[in-house]
């Protein structure tokens, strides 16, 4: 039986999901249109933002709907980035942690590449965690050429999570940008709470359909923005409102907030489950980041002697579907970015599987995961030593 271990790249739409995006996708009418049915679907689209916003425990006025993570990732950097740098032309670095997604990592290098920007990283400890007295004491030297800074809430590689109000605290009136596609729905998420200026979310990691997404942005805040259009979403994200998807959005985030404390609990000992078996079969692995503050799902592991990519697509022959880092990065035959800034060495990352984990997993599918992979990693072994 094939057993999905990918669930960090994207998960299954949840049936009530679902449900809620067949049934508006039969609804009629544009949420920006005056006449009657464009009421009922904007009265839908900010009944959805309203339930999201509760979720974040954000303002339902602090939700700008984008097409994915991505593109909130690019508006709220870009996005920062420009206005600070009009209001003050000293204000060009973008600060980042080293071990972004790509979806900040390349609108900063964009940034620094076209647009005049100083792109610094701030760097991570062996365990993954962004290194809060390098922080200290670059905003104390250069607070006042810091346009934004970046650090996502967990990482979608190792899963390890990084103290964002420690972040938010040093940055004191810098605007503070925080990845939470991978948390939200996965652990506690307050928008409020943890202060940052803006946050990412993205529907398809919780049992959401693909192609939407939030940025939620601190009230009375504007951008400036990538899209001109319509003027939707305070102006920030033009663009005709995707409904049925934000509709879908809403019922996916619901079912995954309420479940989230019992899932969480589930996913981890799972998880648990899988390295010990793992370390039974092969004492040599390495876990790559801190498990104790970690999201519940995520684990990256270092197979000695292998390359990941022939790893990956042997376990892919056998029916067992995981990822070497970032979907987004596979294909590329690089080295994630994530470990080296780590420390792992280049050897060791370009030998690193991540396995992400959902309810819907199960101890026999790791069983039977832990049948084959013994012989996958011995070939695997054999055809690197080959060359
Ligand atoms: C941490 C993180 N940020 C951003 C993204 C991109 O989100 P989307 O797929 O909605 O563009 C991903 C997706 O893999 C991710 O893991």
């Amino acid at each position: 039986m094939p057993a999905y271990f990918d669930h960090a790249a994207t998960t299954p739409l949840s049936a009530l999901a679902t449900s809620a995006l067949v049934e508006q996708m039969a609804k009629i009418g544009n949420a920006s249109s005056l006449h009657s049915p464009g009421r009922l679907i904007r009265k839908d689209v900010e009944e959805a933002r309203e339930q999201i916003a509760g979720l974040v425990d954000a303002n339902p006025s602090e939700i700008i709907f984008t097409g994915s993570g991505t593109e909130a990732n690019n508006l709220a950097l870009k996005g920062f980035y420009w206005k600070a740098h009009a209001q003050d032309p000293q204000r060009r670095v973008v600060l980042i942690s080293a071990i972004e997604h790509h979806a900040i990592l390349d609108p900063a290098e964009w940034l620094d590449e076209h647009e005049g920007a100083e792109l610094v990283f701030i760097p991570v400890t062996s365990a993954g965690s962004v290194d809060l007295v390098f922080l200290t004491d670059f905003v104390q030297r250069r607070g006042s050429e810091i346009a934004v800074i970046a650090v996502m809430h967990s990482n979608n590689e190792t899963g390890t999570l990084q103290p964002i109000a420690e972040v938010v605290a040093i940055a004191g009136d810098i605007p503070v940008h925080t990845d939470a596609v991978q948390s939200f729905g996965k652990v506690d998420f307050s928008f409020s709470q943890l202060g940052v200026t803006s946050a990412t979310i993205s529907a398809h990691k919780i049992g959401g359909p693909l192609g939407v997404a939030a940025l939620i942005l601190r009230r009375g805040l504007d951008l400036t923005p990538i899209l001109h259009g319509g003027g939707q979403e305070r102006d920030i994200r033009s663009g005709t409102l995707n409904a049925p998807s934000i509709v879908s959005f809403a019922a996916a985030a619901q079912e995954s907030t309420s479940k989230m404390a019992e899932r969480a609990i589930y996913i981890r000992s799972l998880k648990k489950y899988l390295v010990e078996s793992l370390f039974a079969i092969f004492p040599d692995i390495t876990v790559n980041g801190d498990q104790t503050h970690s999201l519940p799902g995520i684990v990256n592991i270092t197979f000695p002697g292998t390359e990941s990519d022939g790893l990956l697509l042997l376990l892919d022959a056998e029916g067992f579907y995981c990822s070497t880092g970032s979907a987004c990065s596979a294909g590329v035959p690089r080295p994630s970015h994530v470990l080296l800034a780590m420390g792992v060495s280049e050897r060791d990352a370009r030998s690193s599987l991540r396995f992400s984990l959902s309810f819907s997993n199960t101890r026999a599918e790791i069983d039977q995961l832990c049948e084959v992979i013994g012989s996958v990693v011995h070939r695997a072994r054999a055809a690197l030593a080959r060359g």
